[in-house]
């Protein structure tokens, strides 16, 4: 063990007395380079989620307020990523993730008994019967994804082996199942108001239908492989996608429509999005809201602006530079403070960004784009620039969006206390944590980031519409998007 990891473990336990003061010692800037302190954190952040993780039930956090439940929503993250990270290197660290995956399932399918929309469980499995704003739509889509990520990961790994059969089987018995109970209800609900990523907002929600949009895409591809179909999803996925595009607003995506909240739109859960429905072979498309599509870097732009002035740990940084990023300006829960999972997602996008650009050897800006471009390089200009035509120039524009990235992770740095136990908020005046103590959602945001950062990508999803819609283009949509729209009261 490194000796700065063995100190911060060391340390915990006078943390843990010190938990209620608002020791200044949380404000002191790191010690460790970026770079120690991210290789560091990251293997807390992965302990962060996995001790959170009881029989496959995620909790959500450990403290007040009262975190002790499971949210479909959350749960599914977390395994996404723990998904995505099983297909690569940090088994060492990781050796019982199957286990884990498999209890997940078995959990799923006991949660899965009641209404898809209930967003909140107890740790037991049982749904949660007290007041609470329902039903949220996204957490089936994330539970598909995560599932899906899965059956693929199981199917690849069999190959032709002698395998191949029971592998075929256990994905057709056991995980289809839930799968497409997910996507069936996807299909009947998404044209339905339904509460947003933040459990406040009733509406229609640009995150629950990206991620509904995913879900079926890939769901679609699934039952492909398996030998089965699933005809809704080709039905309902392009016309999701048109209703998407309706969310985009000049220069920031609108998080809700259809929604009575007086708010502006303007919201970090649309940068969520951006990452959740990454695809590495989708290159910048703005349709389904690539991360390094022109729009979702204007949208990165608005948000973070957004954020600059509102809160006093951001005063005195310059345009250009990271700042600390809270859920939308309005927000008054705790008092309205920065979150980790929002400024984590902020440095991932631009880190996804640089990895499309790297992967297609050029990039593009426009005037959509540009206002983004010039915070980092004041002069740049619209135009196409690929690698081969000026190697240093492009190193220089994808240097200054790492730098940029690398920002975020700093200031996490700066208000991560000592032991790495990230809460879910850091206060807006002085950076001291707030609310639930090692939220899980925190540490999964902070390890995603950090693979991000190293390079690890994720899966292609198809998110142009292949297979059976292959050739689909949002020109389309006024044929696609006869969308009705159901909103409740
Ligand atoms: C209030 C927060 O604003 C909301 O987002 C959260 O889901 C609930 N508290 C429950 O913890
Ligand atoms: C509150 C957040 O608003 C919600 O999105 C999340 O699912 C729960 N906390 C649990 O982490």
């Amino acid at each position: 063990m490194k000796a700065a990891l063995l100190l911060r473990v060391l340390s915990a336990t006078s943390l843990l007395v010190n938990a209620n003061a608002k020791s200044i010692d949380h404000q002191q800037p790191r010690e460790d380079s970026l770079d120690d302190f991210i290789k560091d954190q990251q293997q807390i952040s992965l302990q962060g989620m996995l001790n959170n993780i009881v029989d496959g039930v995620v909790v959500a956090g450990r403290s007040d307020p009262d975190y002790w439940f499971t949210w479909t929503r959350t749960a599914a993250l977390t395994f996404k990523i723990l998904i995505e990270r099983l297909t690569r290197y940090d088994l060492e660290h990781y050796p019982n993730v199957s286990d884990d995956v498999t209890d997940y399932l078995k959990s799923q399918a006991k949660l899965q008994s009641g209404d898809l929309g209930e967003p909140k469980f107890y740790v037991n499995g049982t749904a949660f019967d007290g007041p609470w704003n329902r039903p949220q739509q996204d957490g089936p889509a994330l539970r598909a994804t995560a599932l899906t990520l899965y059956a693929r990961y199981l199917i690849g790994h069999a190959g032709d082996s002698v395998m191949a059969i029971d592998v075929h089987d256990h994905v057709v018995d056991k995980i289809w199942p839930i799968i497409s109970k997910d996507l069936e209800h996807i299909i009947r609900c998404w044209n339905q108001t339904s509460f947003d990523i933040w459990e406040e907002t009733n509406g229609s929600s640009f995150f629950t239908l990206s991620a509904s949009h995913r879900a079926l895409v890939e769901g679609m591809s699934l039952a492909k492989e398996i030998y089965l179909r699933c005809d809704g999803c080709a039905v309902t996925a392009p016309q999701i996608l048109c209703f998407m595009n309706s969310f985009w607003d000049v220069d920031f995506m609108h998080a809700n429509l259809n929604s009575k909240d007086q708010r502006r739109g303007i919201d970090a859960s649309s940068i969520l999005s951006s990452i959740h429905t990454y695809d590495p072979k989708a290159g910048c498309t703005d349709s389904s809201f690539q991360p390094c599509s022109p729009r979702a870097l204007a949208n990165h732009k608005a948000v973070i602006d957004s954020f600059r002035q509102l809160y006093a740990i951001n005063h005195g940084i310059p345009q250009g530079q990271a700042v600390a990023v809270g859920r939308y300006p309005e927000d008054v829960s705790h008092g309205g403070n920065p979150w980790y999972t929002t400024t984590l997602a902020a440095a991932e996008q631009l880190y996804l960004a640089r990895l499309q650009w790297q992967d297609r050897k050029e990039f593009t800006i426009d005037e959509t784009s540009l206002p983004f471009f010039r915070d980092l390089l004041p002069t740049i200009l619209p135009g196409t620039y690929r690698q081969s035509s000026d190697p240093a120039f492009f190193d220089l524009v994808l240097s200054a969006v790492q730098k940029y990235a690398d920002g975020y992770m700093a200031l996490i740095q700066r208000y991560t206390p000592t032991d790495g136990g990230l809460s879910e908020q850091f206060d807006r005046n002085n950076g001291v944590p707030v609310s639930a103590s090692n939220f899980t959602w925190s540490h999964a945001a902070f390890y995603t980031a950090a693979n991000r950062r190293i390079g690890i990508k994720g899966f292609p999803w198809s998110s142009w519409g292949e297979p059976s819609n292959n050739a689909f283009k949002l020109w389309q949509c006024h044929s696609h998007a006869r969308v009705t729209f159901h909103v409740g009261s």
